[in-house]
């Protein structure tokens, strides 16, 4: 009689890296100026992310020129990776990216996404689905805003 060896089968999860699933989260509605913890350390504020930029100024309406630049940094530098809808590529889709974080956060995370990749917690919470780390694009100040625009034209805003 054969004696038949127990078969794992691996579960192939297909995730979307990121998108609207269930990690939507809780912390998206505070501001991101919040968060100074009690313990005295200076903290990490996970609604800014670290790196340079602590107050971006949005306008209420599409600024059409730097969504305009953006789309020209996305196409040369960002495209390769991520996809304007909500599909995963090598990173997450870019649709709804800004109402996942804040501007800060975006223009944090792109310009210095080394440092938030080992600090963020939503950052590595992507890396664990996308399995790569992003690397640095060597974005200026200004094509990280232009960039950030055109994310914002993405999502909708006119
Ligand atoms: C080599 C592939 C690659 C390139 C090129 C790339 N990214 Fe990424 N990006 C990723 C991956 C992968 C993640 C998910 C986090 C991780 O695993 O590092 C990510 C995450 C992001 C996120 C967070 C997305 C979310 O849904 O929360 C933003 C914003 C982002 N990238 C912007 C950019 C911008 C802007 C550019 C171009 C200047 C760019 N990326 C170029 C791979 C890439």
């Amino acid at each position: 009689m054969k004696y038949l060896l127990p078969v794992v089968t691996a579960a192939i999860i297909l995730s979307s890296c990121g998108g609207n699933d269930a990690q939507q989260k809780t912390e998206e509605s505070s501001s991101s100026q919040s968060a100074q913890t009690a313990n005295g350390n200076p903290s990490y504020d996970p609604n800014r992310g670290e790196g340079k930029f602590t107050h971006v100024e949005v306008g209420a309406a599409l600024d059409a020129a730097k969504a305009e630049a953006g789309d020209k940094v996305y196409a040369v530098k960002c495209g390769s990776c991520h996809k304007l809808s909500d599909e995963k590529l090598v990173g997450p889709g870019w649709k709804g990216v800004t109402t996942r974080h804040s501007a800060e956060w975006i223009m944090n995370f792109i310009t210095n996404p080394d440092e938030m990749l080992d600090k963020d917690p939503k950052a590595q919470a992507m890396l664990e689905i996308c399995l790569v780390r992003m690397p640095n694009q060597n974005l200026t100040d200004e094509d990280a805003r232009n960039v950030f625009e055109f994310m914002r034209k993405n999502d909708g805003v006119k």
